[in-house]
């Protein structure tokens, strides 16, 4: 203390840790996302004297795909976002420890985008709220959806409704008994724009009434823990995936029959959902972990065939929960 003062002491690096996510569940195409305790990514944030703009760093097993450009890197594009917001000139640095597959549909952008924002924040001094921290977010994502970042932000399961006229969401905590594993296929898609610009024809008046019994269902599933009825209808989306698959974002020659066969071979014969996780490729096994191992061993089996076999191979399996642990600063000084 000098003279009744406190001496500001400015933070100059900034290291947070941040869940990977999955979007969608089947039916809930930018309405559903759940953040996974693995893979998660860490990213630092520090202050460069004398410098400006913001400078990327990569490094891990990722780093060959994420962007060093800062006008098209995901947490770079936030920072730039914040230094604006704050007025300030300070240059800035971000090494990303890229530990989530990049283009598979985990929201390794997403990712970063949550860190960059909940670091941004500390070392620039700014207060921002939660959605303000989520609008942030969102503008770095192709089409500024914010499942995936919504997930990275604040854990759980999120609901999700991202109009021009406003953002509305809600954060549940998912049942203790959910386990997932992520099927990684090999084949990686061009980016998520890229799988959004193919979505160019409308549903039918039975696509849209089915998206939406079957995701207003998982919603209320997921909040009273009936896992029955999560296992029942996260498999059947009735568009998106259909497009998709059909568009061939799953693997080469792979189409919606392979998936849907797969769908309802897994749920009856192992009491197993099958969903893409967010824009694909990756496969997402849901099961009730209450019920033992067994019946999963012999799904990820299966699945694990299949991919190899029709979908151009495949590159990790991933066992993983669902995290109600968000974005969260782990050390500063
Ligand atoms: N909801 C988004 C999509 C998720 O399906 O395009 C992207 O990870």
């Amino acid at each position: 203390m000098i003279a009744g003062k406190m001496l500001h002491r400015l933070v100059k690096r900034v290291s947070v840790r941040v869940p990977s996510s999955t979007a969608n569940l089947g039916p809930g195409f930018d309405a559903f996302s759940m953040a996974l305790e693995e893979p998660h990514l860490e990213l630092v944030v520090e202050r460069v004297e004398g410098g400006e703009g913001v400078v990327v760093d990569v490094y891990g097993p990722y780093r060959h795909r994420v962007p060093t450009d800062p006008h098209r890197n995901a947490a770079a594009k936030v920072l730039l976002k914040l230094a604006e917001k704050s007025g300030g000139t300070q240059g800035l640095r971000v090494v990303i420890d890229a530990s989530i597959p990049v283009a598979k549909g985990l929201g390794s952008s997403g990712a970063e985008a949550a860190g960059a924002v909940v670091a941004g924040e500390r070392i620039l001094e700014m207060v921002l709220n939660e959605e303000e921290r989520i609008r942030i977010a969102a503008s770095a994502e192709p089409g500024s959806h914010a499942d995936n970042v919504i997930a990275s932000l604040l854990g759980g399961f999120n609901i999700i409704d991202n109009s021009p006229a406003g953002l509305t969401y809600l954060n549940i905590k998912p049942p203790d008994y959910i386990g997932l594993v992520i099927l990684v296929p090999v084949v990686e898609k061009k980016s998520t724009d890229e799988a959004r610009k193919i979505l160019t024809s409308p549903p039918t008046l039975t696509e849209y009434s089915q998206a939406l019994s079957r995701s207003s269902l998982i919603s209320a599933a997921l909040a009273l823990g009936r896992m029955d009825l999560l296992l029942k209808l996260i498999p059947f989306d009735p568009f998106i995936e259909k497009v998709r698959a059909n568009a061939g974002l799953y693997g080469p020659g792979y189409r919606w029959e392979h998936l849907l066969e797969e769908k309802k071979k897994l749920l009856s014969e192992y009491g197993v959902a099958l969903c893409i996780s967010g824009s694909g490729p990756s496969r997402l096994l849901i099961y009730d972990v209450r019920r033992g191992v067994e019946k999963i061993e012999r799904a990820v089996e299966y699945l694990s065939e299949r991919i190899e076999r029709l979908a151009g191979g495949l590159e990790k399996v991933i066992y993983t929960r669902p995290t109600t642990q968000g974005a969260k600063i782990i050390e500063e000084h």
